[in-house]
């Protein structure tokens, strides 16, 4: 069925091509996959950047393992020693900024961010959400769009904006939902296609920045 998966825009890497490297802090809450997506890219030579920093926010994310193998520098900054979202976002701003970061990937960062972290990177944030946008927005996208009974799914990646799952749309892919599919083998079948498509999403927001 991967032949029936929609992509938009269609563009190859060849018109991607950035002059100047980019310099990414990845902010993630589990497995990492996407963010070996991203740096896949970078080592393949597609993506034109450096991770500078993996941010992780839960003791267990797998993340840590997954950016140390890449030997990249990883930093736990939990929410739950926080007071509120701002003071924590405050943290991750100085965290960011402390490795030079320029663009900020959030890649299954499972937190609500709020103005002080995307005012200090003013269009320059990144989030890739497992649904078509602006449908099923928030938490567990996949079984919204499911219990919704639609028939095509997918992903998109986005430039972040305060309300959650909101912004200027990069890029998407569609997805067939098939009979008898439950949350985790639709998952399964989107996630191809987010690390397919983030990557080429902060190629298309530099270019356009
Ligand atoms: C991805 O499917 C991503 O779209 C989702 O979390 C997963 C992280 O997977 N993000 C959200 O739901 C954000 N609202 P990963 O840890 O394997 O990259």
């Amino acid at each position: 069925m991967t032949d029936s998966v929609i992509i938009s825009p269609q563009v190859s890497w060849e018109e991607l091509k950035l002059s100047k490297p980019l310099s990414l802090g990845v902010m993630a809450s589990g497995k990492g996959s996407n963010f070996i997506a991203v740096a896949d890219a970078i080592a393949q030579g597609k993506l034109n950047a450096k991770i500078q920093v993996v941010i992780y926010n839960k003791p267990q994310a797998k993340v840590k393992e997954k950016a140390a193998e890449f030997g990249i520098p990883t930093v736990f900054c939990n929410h739950r020693d926080y007071a509120t979202r701002e003071e924590f976002d405050q943290v991750l701003v100085e965290t960011l900024k402390a490795h030079q970061v320029d663009w900020v990937i959030m890649a299954g960062w499972m937190r609500v961010v709020t103005p002080v972290l995307i005012n200090a990177f003013p269009d320059h944030i990144i989030n890739i959400h497992p649904s078509l946008l602006p449908s099923f927005k928030g938490i567990n996208g996949v079984e919204s769009a499911l219990n919704a009974g639609v028939k095509i799914a997918g992903c998109t990646v986005h430039l972040v904006r305060p309300e959650v799952d909101s912004g200027p749309i990069l890029i998407q892919a569609a997805v067939p939902v098939l009979e008898g599919d439950t949350p985790e083998t639709l998952h399964q079948r989107i996630q191809p296609q987010e690390h397919h498509i983030l990557p080429i999403a902060i190629a298309l927001a530099a270019q356009r920045s």
